[in-house]
């Protein structure tokens, strides 16, 4: 077997082109109608099941099993209107898995996701949910801004690197997290 090395140190994000796109993010977006609709107003990151999602999501299923893809994780970030998250990466940092696919349910596409480096060490905390994250206090002097990205496609990104999602819309946005057994670094070498 050939084993592939990533070097994350300055990948960030990259938007990817799913097979069949249209076909999934319908599935997605249906099964995700009622447990928004439970969910109401939450703000935060909200773990679903991630056998319901494959089970009624089968052109999703079928695109990760081409692709060699086991579904580690599921869940759904919601962020009211004109509301920034705070500054966090989404890891223990353990080195990986690190990489999450964050797909556009509701206006995402019109948001952003910041990437920052930073210089100072945060807090590890955990979501409610369970999974581990680490916190930072943001400032000018420790925290510099590195790139930034919409959902207006699929995105590939290192939740390993701290960011926030900041919304200026007068809409709530929602997208939906899937994380991987292994990092799908196929669907990104090669790609700018
Ligand atoms: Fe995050």
């Amino acid at each position: 077997m050939i084993m592939t090395t990533f070097n994350f140190d300055n990948f960030y994000y990259t938007h990817i082109d799913i097979e069949n796109y249209d076909v999934i993010i319908k599935e997605i977006k249906f099964h995700t109608k009622t447990i928004l609709n439970e969910i109401g107003k939450y703000s935060g990151f909200f773990k679903i099941s991630k056998k319901d999602l494959t089970d009624n999501c089968p052109a999703l299923l079928n695109w990760f099993n081409k692709n060699n893809m086991i579904l580690e994780v599921a869940a759904l970030h919601l962020m009211p209107a004109h509301r920034s998250g705070q500054l966090h990466s989404d890891n223990d940092g353990s080195p990986e898995p690190r990489l999450a696919l964050n797909l556009d349910i509701e206006n995402s596409d019109l948001t952003k996701t910041i990437l920052f480096k930073v210089n100072n060490s945060g807090n590890l905390l955990s979501t409610p949910g369970g999974l581990p994250y680490i916190l930072y206090q943001y400032s000018e002097d420790t925290c510099k801004k590195i790139t930034e990205y919409d959902l207006s496609k699929p995105v590939l990104f290192d939740t390993a690197k701290p960011h926030l999602v900041t919304n200026n819309t007068n809409h709530r946005r929602v997208a939906i997290s899937l994380r991987f057994k292994s990092d799908p670094i196929h669907l990104i070498i090669g790609r700018p």
